[in-house]
């Protein structure tokens, strides 16, 4: 990546201690977080559950930070009103359950949300050539979608490559994004790749101290331009 180029940590809330939301927030905002990422799953397209509209609303009203939506829903669409009336910023959705991913993006724009797409690991970077110029942001997901704390897959880097190749080919100022085990031994490859917003989910709610994992995992990158 570009010295040019910003990089965005993103906690995922799904990592978050929901006894105690509210310092959770606090805590990451604090500590330098730029986005904070919201999982929302439906129990069809990924084996999970979690939240909707009123959690999204809930975020909102707690903190100040952009709201990072990841939508691993069917039927996508259905959501994109409520959700960015509850203060989503960006909404991204998969390519998988976006058969009118053109017509999705720009109802997306439409609400004045960023408009993201997301590939799944076994769905090619080519998928999105044709909308690449249209995007907000693009998402690599490095594990596949449903739970937080797995394995970074290894391939994933090199398929951050080719996105970013993609996006630059498309003349496209589109974030790229990766989210899946990213920890401060795989992020660097990734940002090495080409990539400058990072979902980081277990490494920093399970660290000691949230703030400082922040921090190491946005150094981890600025010391590798
Ligand atoms: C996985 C989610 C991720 C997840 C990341 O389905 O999309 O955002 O919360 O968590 P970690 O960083 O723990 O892999
Ligand atoms: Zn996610």
């Amino acid at each position: 990546m570009s010295s040019a180029a910003k990089v965005r940590i993103a906690p995922s809330l799904l990592s978050a201690d929901f006894g105690r939301l509210k310092d959770d927030l606090a805590m990451l905002e604090a500590g330098g977080a730029d986005w904070l990422h919201v999982d929302v799953m439906d129990g069809v397209f990924v084996p999970n559950l979690t939240f909707g509209a009123k959690v999204i609303e809930t975020c909102r009203a707690l903190t100040t930070l952009p709201l990072d939506v990841h939508l691993m829903v069917v039927e996508p669409e259905k959501y994109f009103d409520s959700f960015a009336k509850a203060g989503a910023a960006m909404l991204t959705i998969h390519v998988e359950t976006a058969p009118h991913l053109h017509r999705q993006l720009m109802r997306i724009k439409e609400l004045g949300c960023g408009a993201g797409a997301v590939i799944n690991p076994a769905t090619p970077v080519e998928s999105l050539r044709d909308v690449a110029a249209d995007l907000d942001l693009l998402l690599v997901m490095s594990v596949n979608p449903g739970f937080g704390g797995q394995k970074f897959i290894p391939g994933s880097v090199e398929k951050i490559q080719r996105a970013r190749a993609l996006l630059n080919a498309a003349g496209s100022r589109a974030l790229l994004e990766v989210d899946g085990g990213i920890t401060r031994d795989t992020i660097t490859a990734c940002w090495r790749a080409g990539a400058d917003t990072f979902v980081a989910g277990n490494a920093v709610f399970s660290a000691k101290d949230p703030a400082a994992e922040i921090a190491a995992l946005r150094a981890r990158c600025a010391e590798t331009v």
